[in-house]
């Protein structure tokens, strides 16, 4: 336990924490934007908060969920613990301390970029996740014809107290069954957010400021871990670069542009 703690304790330890929550970080990265991608359904935004209230009750998801906070925390903190280690070392002394491996602008930036997606993260959880959760993000009623699935036009906004989601069948004035869904319009804050010029400007920044941190980050965490293989290495790079460095940060980036133009 005690040779554990010391491990963990030193720069090595260290690293290897950032790529532990580092990984796990970008397979959240994954979930939200796939979850996310609901919002540019055509279905006055149905399916993105039936998502929402998904992923806020039940119940493994909510454990995931504070997982998270805790991963956040602790790779934020380690990585400014990391900086000011390498910061000392230098100030000591060896000016010629470059490793060819990592001198790409990512990786010599890392600290940086991190902080930009810091202040992003902050500004993001206070938009959406405390809204949701502690804000007064309106309640909304669908229609949803039982037959052919659509959406009967835009929801109405309804009031009351302690209200909570759910769904029930109604027969409608000419005999049709209609499913009424009750949920939080977090696709209706989501919207109005990003009306907001200077807000879709800092998600833009944050959206580039993460392709460079993936870039350099998600393979870095494997080389930090000892994976290195002829086969695989060629492939984790591809992912790095591909998957998380342009496709999981366009796709993000797109969000807010998306209503920002009314698309
Ligand atoms: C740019 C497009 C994005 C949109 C429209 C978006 C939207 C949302 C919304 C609506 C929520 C609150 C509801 C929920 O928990 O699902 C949320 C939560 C969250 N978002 Fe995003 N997000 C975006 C990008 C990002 C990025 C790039 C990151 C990380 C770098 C991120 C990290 C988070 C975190 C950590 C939470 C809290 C999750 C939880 O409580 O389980 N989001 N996002």
């Amino acid at each position: 336990m005690g040779s554990m703690l010391k491990m963990l304790n030193s720069s090595i330890g260290q690293k290897v924490i950032m790529s532990l929550t580092g990984l796990f970080l970008c397979s959240f990265l994954l979930v939200h934007v796939s979850g996310n991608l609901q919002l540019f359904k055509d279905d006055h935004g149905l399916a993105f908060n039936q998502y929402t209230v998904f992923m806020t009750t039940f119940t493994p998801i909510k454990i995931v969920s504070y997982l998270l906070y805790a991963t956040i925390l602790i790779h934020a903190i380690n990585s400014l613990l990391l900086t000011m280690a390498n910061r000392k070392a230098r100030a000591v002394g060896y000016q010629s301390r470059k490793d060819p491996r990592s001198s790409s602008w990512a990786s010599k930036n890392m600290g940086i970029l991190g902080t930009i997606l810091l202040i992003f993260l902050i500004t993001h959880m206070a938009n959406f996740w405390y809204q949701y959760k502690f804000g007064d993000t309106p309640w909304a009623e669908y229609s949803v014809d039982l037959n052919s699935g659509m959406v009967l036009g835009e929801p109405i906004v309804i009031e009351g107290e302690d209200l909570h989601p759910h769904e029930y069948v109604r027969t409608d004035a000419s005999g049709n069954e209609v499913n009424v869904v009750v949920v939080k319009n977090l696709y209706a804050v989501v919207k109005e957010a990003f009306t907001q010029p200077l807000l879709v400007v800092l998600y833009l920044i944050g959206m580039i400021a993460l392709a460079y941190h993936m870039v350099h980050g998600f393979q870095s965490s494997f080389q930090t871990l000892g994976i290195r293989h002829n086969t695989y290495t060629p492939l984790i790079r591809g992912i790095g670069i591909w998957l998380f460095g342009i496709i999981i940060p366009l796709l993000f980036a797109a969000m807010p542009v998306y209503f920002f133009l009314q698309l």
